[in-house]
């Protein structure tokens, strides 16, 4: 497993990260295997939200491997705030009580990163600022980022904050390329040449924020997985050759084709299936060539100007 180091940090992990959305319905032995097949293929990073499960997928996490200090010192764990019913909120006093609320459920006393959720446009970024002050020094976070946040959302923080922004959690697969067609298709006319991003991409690489990509087998806001799917059969056909030809499974080649985009992706994968967590582990060992990387991308739809 190939590592990466996020952003601007000292902080090293695994470029395939496990993301644990789906954890709260697990059992305990069904989710200590999980976690397990995780960290025996060298996945060390364990992205969580408060929300998730309502908080249970974090207490589900932590109950599976009996979380002790042994443990945690091999794991890279990421938490999420933000998001509460209906609303965003980004408040020092909201920050401050997710925070706290997700150490408990992980019985830890420290996250390595925070991301802000989603961005509440309510939000006082002198609040962040503080919040964030006095979670790095009581040490209960270690560092820090945002998520669905663009290159403008993200320098207004800036100005405030202290710390430096490791990473930004954006959607981003094979059928969600958005911003990646913006620059294909510049000064065009049509759909794909819309910048809804802000130019995050291009952001991202010149600032070296670490871009992780979630939900990279989904189409649309969760519709569905595009592998095996028979809307996609031209997709789903190149995906098979190519996996075939380097003898790794369709799911290793969706996440092989992301990390082989040189803007230091780190893609969070989903599934809860350890079988599947094996396989994908495999893309890591998988290096796409740019004709194999252009024959995906249009598969999935996309024409090249
Ligand atoms: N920042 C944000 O706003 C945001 C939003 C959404 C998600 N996330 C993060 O991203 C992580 C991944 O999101 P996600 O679960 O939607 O993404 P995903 O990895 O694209 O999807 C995983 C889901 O697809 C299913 N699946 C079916 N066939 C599959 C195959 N061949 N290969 C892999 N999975 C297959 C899995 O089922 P099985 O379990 O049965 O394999 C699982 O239910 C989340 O856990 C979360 O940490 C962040």
């Amino acid at each position: 497993m190939k590592r990466i180091t996020i952003g601007n940090s000292a902080l090293t992990a695994s470029e395939i990260s496990l993301g644990c959305m789906r954890m709260a319905d697990l059992s305990k032995e069904d989710a200590n295997k999980v976690i397990n097949t995780a960290l025996e293929n060298g996945i060390d990073f364990f992205d969580h939200a408060d929300i998730y499960g309502g908080g249970k997928s974090e207490e589900v996490f932590a109950d599976a491997i009996d979380m002790n200090a042994t443990i945690r010192e091999k794991m890279i764990l990421q938490s999420k705030c933000g998001i509460r019913q209906g609303f965003f909120d980004f408040s020092k006093e909201h920050i401050i009580s997710s925070v706290e609320g997700s150490l408990k459920r992980l019985k830890t006393d420290y996250l390595d990163t925070l991301l802000l959720h989603r961005p509440d446009t309510l939000f006082e970024p002198e609040e962040v600022a503080a919040a964030f002050t006095e979670l790095e020094k009581s040490g209960k976070v270690r560092h820090f980022g945002v998520s669905n946040q663009n290159p403008g959302q993200i320098e207004l923080l800036k100005k405030y904050v202290d710390q430096e922004l490791i990473a930004n959690q954006l959607q981003f697969s094979i059928m969600h390329t958005g911003m990646i067609d913006t620059g294909f298709n510049v000064n065009m006319t049509i759909d794909p040449s819309l910048d809804r991003d802000g130019g995050i991409l291009e952001y991202s690489r010149l600032n070296n924020m670490t871009i992780q990509a979630w939900s990279p087998f989904q189409f649309g806001f969760f519709e569905g997985v595009f592998l095996d799917n028979d809307k996609f059969p031209e997709l789903n056909k190149t995906i098979d050759k190519i996996a075939a030809d380097k003898g790794v499974t369709n799911s290793a080649i969706a996440v092989a084709w992301i990390q082989r985009h040189p803007a230091s992706f780190q893609t969070v994968v989903g599934t809860m299936n350890p079988g599947r967590i094996a396989d994908i582990a495999k893309a890591s060992d998988v290096t796409l060539s740019r004709e194999e990387w252009y024959e995906i991308y249009r598969a999935a739809g996309n024409q090249l100007p």
